[in-house]
């Protein structure tokens, strides 16, 4: 079935049903990773925000959470290469074991300004768990990649938190555009 947010055309790619079962796969592993070691499992909005939901939901061992905010798409279908800042982590992590949930790694061009940034504050360890990675738009080696849970074509996509134009962000599965 095709859908249409503002002027293009997006079908399904990827079901709800497939997310949950990666989410749960990943948050067992995380439940083994971590324990006894109260991790803090960071979201970079507003694209982790239904990814961060049901992943926590799924962590059983004793966690905190915070969020931080950075956007580079700016409405487009592509990176802008600009970083903006729109929010700090409020919260201490010296010595934390932090635990990234990022929505997608395109360039990898967020993902390593913010860890090079979040290094700085000395956590005890780093790691990310992004929920779609584009492998042939990556452009920096992200040693910090651990979980991914799909790999998926060089191609825009919506849903799941994701958005065109800050829409499409409600969509239960991720939807890739139709060219
Ligand atoms: P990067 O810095 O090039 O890795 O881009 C990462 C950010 O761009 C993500 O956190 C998203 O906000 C946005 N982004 C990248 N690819 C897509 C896409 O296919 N759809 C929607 N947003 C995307």
């Amino acid at each position: 079935m095709k859908i249409k947010i503002a002027d293009l055309e997006f079908e399904q790619l990827i079901t709800y049903e497939a997310i949950q079962s990666r989410v749960k796969q990943i948050a067992r592993q995380l439940n083994k990773d971590y324990e006894n070691k109260n991790p803090m499992l960071v979201g970079v909005l507003n694209g982790c925000f239904l990814f961060m939901a049901d992943i926590v939901k799924q962590v059983t061992i004793p966690c905190e959470i915070a969020f931080t905010k950075l956007s580079s798409y700016q409405g487009g279908v592509s990176s802008t290469r600009r970083i903006r800042d729109d929010l700090d982590l409020t919260v201490n992590i010296e010595g934390r074991h932090i635990i990234l949930i990022e929505d997608i790694v395109d360039t990898g061009n967020t993902l390593d300004y913010l860890v090079a940034k979040l290094k700085q504050r000395h956590p005890a360890s780093i790691i990310v768990c992004a929920m779609l990675v584009k492998p042939d738009a990556l452009e920096y080696e992200l040693k910090e990649l651990k979980h991914i849970a799909f790999e998926i074509e060089n191609e825009f996509v919506v849903g799941y938190g994701l958005d065109y134009m800050e829409m499409g962000r409600n969509l239960k599965g991720v939807y890739k555009r139709i060219i």
